[in-house]
């Protein structure tokens, strides 16, 4: 295994990619952050211009981090460039296509640590189809990553504790707050998290509210986001896909069954935030 983190490659560059690229390079990583649409590498690589301004008008970083920090980022649509000591996956939630990419990320480099930031399929069954499955683990940033501290790392039965102990290591550097659990449907949070968009679908579907007003009885109630909201954050596509994937692997239990309005939202590419369209319509962040 390799000693130590000094380049990490990050694969896909959409609504998590990004963030955990700017994190990367700000705890001082080189990175690499891989994608195979050019139009989301650009959109990335002016987001993270976007994310440090931010940083560099409330002086939390200078002119000179800024730069130094950007200048640590390789940005990248051919998979040559892709040679690193830690990969972390931010693609597709699909299990046959992230096995596929770590396959081939592996035949490259088989001492690097493969992470993936899936939020709820089995990184065990991932595991079970890597020529090295001691060195995958589960790294589960949360969204937005450059904001949000908790970071769970997922542990499989395969997992080396070398493996884990480098990656705690590596997230404590970047300001983080590792969280180590074992691999369960869900995780912890997207477990604990799933009822409360089910349920305030449920109520849409039931017509006791519309969405604008569950909302807001629940960010008064003390939530800090409305589940709609909060949907449209992370990606109607990506929550409906977690939403499937939790219910099948708990065996469907009807309170956590998937609602037919998500359905319907990815059918009509109302995905939310990163689309420009979701629950809510959002003319300015769209760019
Ligand atoms: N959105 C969230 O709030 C959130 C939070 C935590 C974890 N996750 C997980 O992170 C992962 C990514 O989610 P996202 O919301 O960033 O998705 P996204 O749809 O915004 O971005 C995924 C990107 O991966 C790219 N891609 C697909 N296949 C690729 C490949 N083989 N090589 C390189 N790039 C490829 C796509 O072009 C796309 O731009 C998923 O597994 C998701 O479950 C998402």
């Amino acid at each position: 295994m390799t000693q130590k983190i000094n380049t990490i490659c990050v694969c896909g560059a959409g609504t998590m990619g990004s963030g955990i690229a700017q994190v990367c390079a700000t705890a001082g990583y080189k990175t690499i952050l891989y994608e195979l649409n050019e139009a989301v590498l650009e959109k990335a690589k002016a987001s993270i211009d976007k994310g440090l301004k931010f940083l560099l008008s409330k002086n939390k970083i200078s002119a000179e981090q800024k730069q130094t920090i950007e200048s640590q980022i390789v940005f990248t649509n051919n998979f040559t460039d892709c040679i690193a000591d830690l990969y972390i996956e931010a693609i597709i939630e699909n299990p046959e296509i992230k096995i596929k990419l770590f396959n081939q990320l592996s035949a490259n480099n088989q001492q690097a640590i493969f992470a993936t930031n899936t939020s709820s399929l089995s990184v065990t069954s991932i595991a079970e189809r890597l020529p090295n499955p001691k060195h995958l683990v589960g790294v589960h940033f949360f969204n937005p990553a450059p904001v949000m501290k908790l970071v769970e790392i997922v542990k499989t039965k395969f997992t080396d504790d070398a493996v884990i102990e480098m990656i705690e290591f590596v997230i404590k550097k970047m300001g983080k707050t590792p969280v180590i659990c074992n691999d369960a449907p869900g995780f912890i949070v997207n477990r604990v998290a799933r009822p409360f968009y089910i349920e305030s679908l449920r109520i849409a579907e039931e017509g006791l509210a519309d969405f604008e007003t569950i909302d807001r009885l629940l960010e008064n109630a003390g939530f800090k986001m409305g589940a709609f909201k909060l949907m449209d954050l992370i990606g109607n596509d990506i929550n409906y896909t977690v939403s499937c994937s939790v219910y099948e692997q708990l065996n469907q239990p009807a309170h956590l069954q998937p609602s037919y309005i998500q359905q319907q939202k990815v059918e009509q590419g109302e995905l939310g935030v990163k689309t420009g369209k979701g629950y809510y319509e959002y003319h300015d962040l769209k760019e």
